[in-house]
């Protein structure tokens, strides 16, 4: 199934890639970095425990909305306008609240009244539809019926019925959650493009977040499956013993209106056989074809 959003970076065109790639066993799968979760609702709902992580608590606040209030959600979604007015407005408005404390506990030194959560996934859903190319920067101009987003938001809101929402740095839950049957899919923001993305600490995403990841990874007893751009200082972070790097090529959405040939590279690395299910796929078409004959 698709997610019920845009979001910079987001894996729509390589998630069957992703999932193809994991391990046949695991009973944990945490995707650490979430962002619209395109791999989370192409993975299919087995029987294990799924969590949904992002740093950005505008977004994690959003996920639980769409969980756990989807109807409220839709309600206050239903007569909004798309307009540069009420993008610049809402923009504003989500800037001036306190997103870190609790619901009841966010009123500002002058005592207004806080935004409720769903109020505040309200705003922030508008802001991701409404925003140029879903940066969330600029008014995006385009004509958008929101009523069109709402059986996704439904078909969301079922899929992440049994899903864990997390709202932590990487590093903290990676240790959080790290059990030897433990798949954590990490798709970080890409090296030397830290900069798309608000709203993930003091300083962003930098160089030394990257090697803190790495670090994380390196030590856990689980399994991890990381996506990131073909680039020689990712290349070098991963050159380590037990971990395969894979190198794979997908059109380039940005730039096939100018070049309808152009190739983004990116890498897959894991700390485990990549080609096990693909391998046992094909093991068990010949099986199927051997009864055929
Ligand atoms: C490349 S995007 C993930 C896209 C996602 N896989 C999808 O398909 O939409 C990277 C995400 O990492 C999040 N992020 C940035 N810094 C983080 C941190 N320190 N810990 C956890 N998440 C973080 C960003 O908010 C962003 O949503």
């Amino acid at each position: 199934m698709n997610s019920f959003m845009s979001w910079v970076g987001g894996k729509k065109a390589l998630r069957e890639e992703v999932v193809q790639r994991f391990p046949l066993y695991y009973e944990r799968y945490i995707e650490v970095f979430g962002g619209g979760g395109w791999v989370l609702f192409h993975k299919p709902p087995g029987r294990d425990f799924e969590v949904y992580n992002d740093f950005n608590s505008l977004l994690a606040n959003l996920y639980r909305c769409v969980r756990d209030r989807h109807e409220e959600l839709i309600d206050s979604l239903r007569y909004v306008l798309n307009s540069r007015e009420d993008f610049e407005l809402i923009k504003q408005a989500l800037a001036r609240d306190n997103v870190n404390l609790p619901e009841g506990q966010r009123e500002d030194a002058l005592g207004r009244s806080p935004a409720s959560d769903v109020q505040k996934a309200s705003w922030f859903y508008q802001i991701i539809r409404y925003s140029y190319a879903s940066a969330l920067t600029s008014y995006g101009s385009q004509p958008h019926d929101m009523r069109a987003n709402f059986p996704l938001i439904e078909q969301a809101h079922r899929r992440l019925k049994d899903v864990v929402v997390e709202n932590k740095d990487f590093e903290k839950l990676i240790r959080q959650y790290d059990r030897p049957v433990s798949l954590f899919y990490c798709d970080p923001p890409y090296h030397a493009t830290e900069g798309y993305y608000q709203n993930i600490g003091e300083d962003g995403f930098t160089e030394k977040d990257h090697i803190r990841l790495r670090d994380a990874l390196l030590s856990i007893e689980g399994k991890f499956l990381l996506s990131y751009n073909d680039d020689a200082f990712v290349r070098e972070l991963y050159d380590a013993p037990g971990i395969q790097i894979e190198a794979v090529t997908r059109l380039n959405n940005i730039k096939q209106r100018y070049d309808p040939n152009c190739q983004f590279a990116e890498v897959f690395i894991a700390n485990y056989d990549m080609t096990e299910r693909q391998r046992a796929a094909t093991q068990l078409n010949l099986f199927d074809f051997g009864q055929e004959i």
